[in-house]
C-alpha cells in the first residue's frame, strides 16, 4: 500500500509514518519543517519531500500514486492562531482544500484527516459524544472544523472517502516541550530539569489524554477500511486530573516534583473527557495504551532527547 502522510516529521505525523512503516507500506512525507523534525523521520525507508502544501505542484507530485493520503500537516494550537488567523486558514483550510484536491487528481482512495476537540469550544456535557455542539472559540478550531466539513463535502459530492478523527489530549514520544501550553512535555521537561511546576487552579481539572501510539492506530485503522466515513472522537475515554498527572509522572521519572499551585487561568476548560463509542463501532479501536507505561516511555524518551542521563 502506498500512502501519503503529509506533516510526517511532526509529533503525530512521524507516528503514523513509524505504524505504517511496520505495516509494509511504501510511505512518502511531504513536511515544510516548520514544526517537524528531519529527525522524526527514517529517511532510509521513506521518500521525504521538503515541501509546502499550499505548492500544488509539490504536493501533487508527493500524492503520485498514494492510495490513502494521512492529512496532519497544520498550523496548530489556539495561540498561534490567534496571533496570525490569516496564515492559519490558509494551512488549515486552503492547504486542506488543496489536499483532496490532490487526492482526486492522483485518484487516491481515502483521505483521513486529523481534526481536533477545538471544535467544540466551550463544553456543555461530559463525556463529549460527536453531536456534542460545535461552536469554536479560537481561529483553529474554525479553520479545523472547516477542513473537517471540506472533507465530508468531497465525500458527498465526489464519492472520495474521508474519516476525520478529532483528536482530544494526545502525549507522547516526538512531542517535545512548547510554547504552546501542552502540559505533559512542560511537566516532564521541567520535572527532569529540576525545576518548579505550576499547577493552575487546585488541580482538580481533568483530561482526557491519549497516548499517540493509539492514535497513531486509529489513523491507519480509518485508512485500512474501505467502507467507513465521517469524524469521530478519539481520546483515551478516561480522564485523568493535572493532580494525578503529577503524580503518575513521579512514578514514571522516580523523581519528586517540586511544585506550587497558582491562580487558575481565565477560560480554561475545567473538565473533558471523549465519548468514544461511535469510533469503537465504526473502526473497533479501543485505546491500548495504559497511562502509567505511555508516560514511561515517554519519560525514557524526553530523557534521551534532553541528554540527561
Ligand atoms: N497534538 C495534539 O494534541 C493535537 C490535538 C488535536 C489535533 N491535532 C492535529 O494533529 C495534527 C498534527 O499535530 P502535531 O501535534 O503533530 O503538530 P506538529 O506541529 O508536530 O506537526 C505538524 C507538522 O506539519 C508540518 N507543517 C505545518 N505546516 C505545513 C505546511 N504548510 N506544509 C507542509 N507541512 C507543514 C510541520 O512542519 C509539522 O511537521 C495537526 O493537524 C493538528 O491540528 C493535534
Amino acid at each position: 500500500m502506498k500512502a501519503l502522510v503529509t506533516g510526517g516529521a511532526g509529533f503525530i505525523g512521524s507516528n503514523v509514518v513509524q505504524l505504517l512503516l511496520e505495516r509494509g507500506a511504501e510511505v512518502t512525507v511531504l513536511d515544510n519543517l516548520s514544526t517537524g523534525y528531519r529527525s522524526n523521520v527514517p529517511t532510509d525507508y521513506v521518500r521525504f519531500i521538503e515541501g509546502d502544501i499550499l505548492d500544488r505542484q509539490r504536493l501533487e507530485q508527493a500524492a503520485s500514486g498514494a492510495e490513502v493520503i494521512y492529512h496532519l500537516a497544520a498550523s496548530v494550537g489556539n495561540l498561534r492562531s490567534i496571533r496570525d488567523p490569516v496564515a492559519d486558514s490558509m494551512v488549515n483550510v486552503i492547504g486542506t482544500i488543496y489536499v483532496l484536491e490532490a487526492a482526486r487528481a492522483v485518484g487516491a482512495r481515502k483521505v483521513v484527516y486529523s481534526s481536533s476537540a477545538a471544535i467544540f469550544g466551550e463544553l456543555k456535557h461530559l463525556p463529549i459524544r460527536e453531536d456534542h455542539p460545535i461552536e469554536p472559540d479560537s481561529p483553529y478550531g474554525a479553520s479545523k472544523l472547516a477542513g473537517e466539513k471540506h472533507c465530508l463535502a468531497y465525500y458527498k459530492i465526489h464519492g472520495l472517502q474521508t474519516v476525520c478523527l478529532r483528536y482530544f489530549n494526545v502525549y507522547g514520544i516526538h512531542q517535545r516541550y512548547d510554547a504552546y501550553g501542552n502540559v505533559i512535555p512542560i511537566f516532564t521537561t521541567l520535572l527532569l530539569k529540576r525545576e518548579r511546576l505550576s499547577i493552575y487552579g487546585d488541580g482538580e481539572q481533568t483530561r482526557d489524554f491519549i497516548n499517540v501510539r493509539d492514535v497513531a492506530r486509529a489513523n491507519v485503522l480509518a485508512g485500512e477500511s474501505e467502507t467507513v466515513n465521517g469524524a469521530f472522537n478519539l481520546g483515551s475515554g478516561n480522564s485523568i486530573t493535572i493532580n494525578t498527572l503529577v503524580r503518575l509522572l513521579e512514578e514514571a521519572s522516580g523523581l519528586k516534583a517540586d511544585y506550587v499551585y497558582a491562580p487558575r487561568r481565565p477560560g480554561e476548560v475545567l473538565h473533558s473527557l471523549a465519548d468514544i463509542r461511535a469510533i469503537g463501532d465504526a473502526l473497533g479501536f479501543r485505546p491500548e495504551v495504559e497511562m502509567g507505561e505511555g508516560l514511561r516511555d515517554y519519560v525514557a524518551w524526553m530523557r534521551t532527547e534532553m541528554n540527561l542521563p
